[in-house]
């Protein structure tokens, strides 16, 4: 089955406060106290807008309310639907956020660039992974180091476990400059590299190998779309 959606909303520019309180209005209790426990505002604002563009993704496609979802968690923490056979994962980091939707099981990744170590990837990344990265310098060994490390972390999330799978165990096999095949549970699966921006990289998993283009949106439309989304299931069913 095909990726249904994937979706990037850029935080570069704050929405004004007002909205903002107004989105915290959407999101479980929960979710809401873990908010305000956060110190820094970025992590705030990540972690709100986050669960608004699940939220948002999903009751588009399954046409309820926004507020009708009900989030659970499996025992590593992993957020899932108890209710639809629907599956998503959210990612985030700088002034990203990222969501995919899918029919199947799936994970998401991004991760914004930074040093390069290599004493980790020696110890968690395969013996050829580590020796390719030898063979390189400067940006070219970034930007593998980094796309490495974001589709190990996007394995890791579709498979729900955290870091109780070994990261040494996940073998990655390049099918070409941005995809990648594996195995989960015995079953093939795909790791696609998605373009976002210079300084990040993103990583979206699917049993299919199909994927859906990426779809960008600033804070404001997706607020926007938001807001559209809290009415259009009272319009479909004529209420
Ligand atoms: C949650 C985890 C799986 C990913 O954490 P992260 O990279 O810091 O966070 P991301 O921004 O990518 O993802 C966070 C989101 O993933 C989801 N999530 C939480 N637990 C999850 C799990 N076990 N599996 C999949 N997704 C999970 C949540 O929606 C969460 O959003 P929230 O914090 O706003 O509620 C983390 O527990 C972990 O184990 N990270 C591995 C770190 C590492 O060393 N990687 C090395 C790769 S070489």
């Amino acid at each position: 089955m095909n990726i249904l959606e994937v979706i990037a909303v850029k935080l570069d520019q704050s929405l004004p406060v007002a909205k903002m309180q107004n989105l915290l209005n959407y999101i479980d209790s929960e979710k809401q106290s873990r908010i305000k426990s956060f110190y820094r505002y970025e992590d705030k604002e990540r972690c709100l807008i986050g669960d608004i563009l699940v939220r948002y993704m999903l009751a588009s496609y399954l046409r309820i309310c926004p507020q009708e979802i009900n989030f659970s968690h499996n025992e590593f923490g992993k957020p899932y639907l108890k209710e639809y056979p629907l599956y998503f994962n959210l990612s985030h980091s700088g002034y990203w956020v990222v969501a995919v939707l899918d029919t199947n099981e799936n994970g998401i990744d991004v991760q914004e660039m930074g040093d390069v170590d290599l004493a980790l990837a020696e110890r968690f990344y395969s013996k050829r992974e580590y020796i390719e990265l030898l063979g390189m310098k400067g940006n070219q060994r970034a930007h593998l180091f980094y796309d490495l490390w974001t589709l190990k972390e996007c394995y890791i999330k579709t498979a729900g476990k955290g870091l109780s799978l070994p990261l040494d165990s996940i073998i990655l096999e390049r099918i070409d400059s941005s995809i990648y095949k594996s195995y989960l549970k015995e079953k093939e699966i795909y790791l696609k590299l998605y373009h976002l921006d210079s300084s990040y990289k993103l990583a979206v998993s699917s049993d299919s190998g199909c994927f859906e283009n990426l779809k960008i949106l600033t804070l404001e439309e997706l607020y926007t779309l938001f807001m559209i989304s809290l009415k259009t299931p009272a319009l479909i069913n004529g209420k």
